[in-house]
């Protein structure tokens, strides 16, 4: 199979890896990473898994942007350090465009510290700052399986949509955060810090 998305609220099993590949970038405890990423949903914030067959490289996070609605604004796009220089976030910027056109977008937006120039070769050009709407009305996915595994266990259920015992262990150990350094590691190819946004028209 080509390189394709998947919402991560599809694809629970892999949470765990998505959160291991978001915090080695930008540090955060394991925990609020999980319940983070775990509000994705149909609507918004969606994340997107990137996917080469069934390994899993890349990742963004979609929001609707306020007084803006037919923007939608990319946070946290990521590409695996294994397969990163290989075209694969042009590649994640790509697919992130047909799915915001089939669902009718008409440009995308971003803020960065330092990848400005990554951004601009792939067609994004400087603009001023935007608002993101909020998201807090929903019930995190994290927060609904909890329960449900919670009830299963108490109830002794087992629900097929739930993970199986040997995911469950991907959700519930929770490894200690790791030290507070820096806020991400910086390479070699990263610019001085300085918040740009940047847009796109689709
Ligand atoms: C930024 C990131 C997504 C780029 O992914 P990638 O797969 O390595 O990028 P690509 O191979 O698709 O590069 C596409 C083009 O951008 C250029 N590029 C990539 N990273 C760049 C950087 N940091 N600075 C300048 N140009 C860059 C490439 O040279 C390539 O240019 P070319 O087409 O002229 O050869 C990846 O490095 C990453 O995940 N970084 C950590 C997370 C991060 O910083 N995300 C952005 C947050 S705003």
């Amino acid at each position: 199979m080509s390189i394709h998305f998947e919402a991560l609220h599809d694809r629970v099993d892999l949470l765990h890896q998505c959160c291991v590949l978001l915090n080695s970038y930008w540090r955060r405890s394991y925990d609020e990473r999980l319940k983070k990423v775990g509000r994705s949903n149909d609507h918004f914030p969606c994340n997107l898994l990137m996917l080469d067959g069934e390994e899993f490289i890349g990742h963004v996070e979609l929001s609707q942007v306020v007084g803006d609605e037919k923007c939608l604004r990319l946070k946290a796009v990521i590409i695996d350090p294994n397969r990163r220089g290989e075209g694969l976030g042009r590649k994640l910027l790509h697919l992130t465009e047909e799915y915001a056109k089939k669902r009718g977008f008409t440009s995308l937006c971003l803020s960065s510290e330092n990848k400005k120039l990554f951004y601009k070769k792939c067609g994004f050009y400087e603009t001023s700052p935007v608002q993101q709407c909020s998201s807090n009305a929903l019930e995190s996915k994290f927060e609904m399986l909890q329960k449900s595994v919670n009830h299963a266990t108490s109830t002794n259920e087992v629900d097929e949509k739930m993970p199986r015992a040997e995911d469950e262990s991907k959700i519930h150990i929770i490894p200690p955060p790791p030290p507070l350094i820096k806020s991400h590691q910086v390479s070699s190819n990263d610019e001085i810090s300085k918040t740009c946004w940047l847009r796109k028209e689709i």
